[in-house]
């Protein structure tokens, strides 16, 4: 864009995305580059581009929108999210020590104990209480830290402020997973993290047909190592997956607000409803967990919702069901899960964008007497 970008609302900047790429034809969408392989104009010459693993035009344009929607100086599309994070986790070296609270997504934390450990990291898990209340002391002694927030999938929050200081008082590098929130409401880098993660699988490509991961850094020297990285292990986003998140994210401003809007409804109402014991949502996001007075009555409502589905991930169109116990936290030890309150009565929604009215008359009467 010839305007100054950072001078735009993220909403301005989000329609545009990709939009001013193609300068030869004017296409308002970007154009899908497929090739993988790019002629070089002769000897020790390049256009840029070499080999679509390094760089592709279309990855290419989704990571410098992202990049710009994090306020960082560098973006990298994954082919998921745990890509994604696989990749940060590898700016650590073998005997350092990562701390994590046990508050994570379970695909995280499989990763982080199956492969990361073995690989030769310390893994130090802790309570998301202690990181949040007292986080200098949670600190001590460690490299690295990688959080959620809000937490999957029982949604609690820190503020991010104080765990910043605290890192950097410590040299802490700190990597925020951002999924649950987007560049719309949490702006880690912008509050002095160092990595901010997301899968992309979720509100930024929005529609539940892409898998992708994103890191964002505001280093430079960072950027160049997650890059390398990235280049040599190999798993980055293809350029129809990356088109399809550049035309995700150009509503991603309405389709969050409007998931949010419809989330607080179904918060309040559920607070309410006979057979829910607890709600969990922090008053924003579109992402809540409650638990109900039995595992027969989760059961039930499973068999008998009809606008909810019932299915894996998050942060779509459509109003997804989840029971983390099974699904997006089966990998989690046993013990660990029942500490958190990941148990058989526990129901987690990605709220979408129906209306409202709807949701709830469907919840009404899946959840029974
Ligand atoms: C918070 C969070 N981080 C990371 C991931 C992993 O992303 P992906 O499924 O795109 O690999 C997920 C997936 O559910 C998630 O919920």
């Amino acid at each position: 864009m010839n305007m100054d970008n950072q001078k735009l609302k993220i909403d301005s900047r989000l329609a545009q995305a990709g939009s001013r790429w193609d300068t030869r034809t004017g296409s308002v969408s970007m154009p899908i580059v497929p090739g993988s392989t790019f002629k070089h104009p002769g000897l020790g010459e390049s256009t840029g581009f070499d080999y679509s693993r390094t760089a592709n035009p279309t990855r290419q344009e989704l990571e410098r929108v992202l990049a710009d929607l994090e306020g960082g100086v560098r973006a990298l599309a994954f082919s998921s999210g745990m890509a994604a994070i696989d990749c940060a986790l590898r700016l650590m070296e073998p005997g350092q020590t990562l701390l994590i609270p046990e508050d994570i997504y379970g695909g995280t934390f499989r990763l982080v104990e199956q492969l990361a450990k073995p690989w030769g990291l310390i893994i130090k898990w802790c309570d998301f209480e202690a990181l949040r209340d007292n986080p200098a002391e949670a600190m001590l002694n460690v490299h690295a830290v990688l959080l959620e927030t809000p937490t999957n999938p029982t949604v609690k929050t820190l503020d991010l402020d104080l765990v910043v200081k605290a890192a950097q008082k410590n040299d802490v590098l700190l990597m925020v997973d951002s999924t649950f929130l987007t560049p719309l409401l949490l702006r880690p880098l912008e509050l002095g993290a160092d990595v901010v993660i997301h899968s992309g699988s979720k509100y930024l490509a929005g529609h539940n047909d892409v898998i992708s991961g994103v890191l964002a850094v505001k280093d430079e020297a960072l950027a160049e190592r997650l890059a390398f990285i990235q280049n040599t292990s190999g798993g980055v986003l293809g350029p129809f997956d990356s088109w399809l998140m550049l035309r995700g994210l150009k509503t991603l401003a309405l389709r969050f607000n409007a998931a949010q809007k419809n989330a607080q409804i179904i918060a309040q109402w559920l607070q309410n409803r006979q057979g829910v014991v607890k709600v969990n949502y922090p008053g924003y996001g579109a992402m809540l967990s409650f638990s109900t007075d039995s595992h027969l009555r989760v059961k039930n409502l499973l068999e008998k919702v009809n606008l909810w589905i019932y299915a894996e991930s998050l942060g779509g169109v459509e109003s997804l069901i989840t029971i983390p116990i099974l699904q997006t936290h089966a990998d989690m030890d046993a013990q660990v899960r029942e500490k958190l309150g990941i148990n058989d009565c526990l129901v987690r929604v990605s709220v979408g964008i129906e209306h409202a009215d709807d949701l709830i008359a469907d919840l009404d009467q899946a959840l029974g007497e």
